[in-house]
């Protein structure tokens, strides 16, 4: 499978990448740190079977989402057939950091949704241009109640995930395939210095089910699953109880 992967610098994104690579998937990664990406393609690469996974690496920020068709165009010349894209780019922070910092808070908004949704736009064009293939992108179990402790984040993950249901609605005939990951904590960056709560996650842990999601089309997973069953708890809760819990 030829894979385009956004934010394999680090975290979730570099184990993906990694996991492709060692069985034998051929790569092309997007990113903002060029120097990052190409220390990632030649990780990649010494875990490939063949030697040579990463095909190459282009600059794409979700930030500036004009960069999103060159470095995309980018990845189907040097690909040819591209089998899936892979977004796992995305910013957080506290809410409490968002909330004393509007320009943070503008930021993570627009990184997180219309930049990604933007990105997805174009791929999704490139994918149905070609007859099919999927797009696998990860979202976050913060999107599925307004909570406390992530007020802003949750919202930009709520709205992503629901463009991505619609998506898989409105192309799935087409030959669209929409994978809407929900990760649980994961330890990474990301997370650095939060306290980590009950189910918490190696990235390396979760890979394997993403690419399990990503070969089968799975609409939506959960990683790891206990997740699905924590928010359907949550999702069930009233409206006073969110209200006087922490969590
Ligand atoms: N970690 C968790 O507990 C958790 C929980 C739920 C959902 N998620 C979601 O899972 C995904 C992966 O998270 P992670 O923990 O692997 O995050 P991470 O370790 O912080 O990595 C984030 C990646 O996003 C890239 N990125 C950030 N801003 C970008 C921008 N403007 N343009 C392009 N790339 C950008 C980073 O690239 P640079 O190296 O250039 O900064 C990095 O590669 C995210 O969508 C996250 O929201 C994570």
């Amino acid at each position: 499978m030829n894979a385009v992967v956004l934010g394999a610098t680090r975290g979730a994104g570099r184990a993906l990448a990694r996991a492709l690579a060692a069985r034998g998937d051929r790569l092309f990664l997007l990113g903002r740190d060029l120097e990052e990406l190409r220390r990632s393609a030649a990780d990649c690469d010494v875990r490939s079977p063949g030697g040579a996974a990463a095909l190459g690496v282009a600059g794409c920020d979700l930030l500036a989402p004009e960069s999103a068709a060159p470095a995309l165009d980018a990845a189907w010349a040097a690909c040819g057939r591209v089998d899936a894209v892979v977004v796992t780019a995305a910013l957080f922070a506290t809410q409490e950091r968002l909330e004393s910092d509007r320009e943070l808070a503008r930021r993570l908004l627009e990184a997180d949704f219309s930049g990604t949704v933007l990105f997805c736009e174009e791929a999704r064009q490139r994918l149905l241009a070609q007859g099919g293939g999927t797009l696998c992108v990860f979202s976050s179990v913060a999107g599925e109640r307004g909570r406390k402790p992530v007020v802003l984040y949750g919202a930009a993950k709520a709205g992503l995930t629901r463009y991505l249901e619609g998506l898989d609605h409105r192309f799935h005939a087409r030959g669209l395939r929409v994978v809407t990951v929900k990760p649980g904590f994961l330890r990474t960056s990301m997370t650095d210095g939060l306290p980590a709560p009950p189910f918490t996650a190696d990235p390396d842990e979760i890979a394997p089910l993403v690419l399990r999601a990503i070969d089968r089309g799975t609409p939506v997973v959960y990683v790891t699953p206990v997740w699905r069953w924590v928010m359907l708890v949550v999702r069930s809760l009233p409206r006073f109880v969110l209200r006087r819990v922490g969590f």
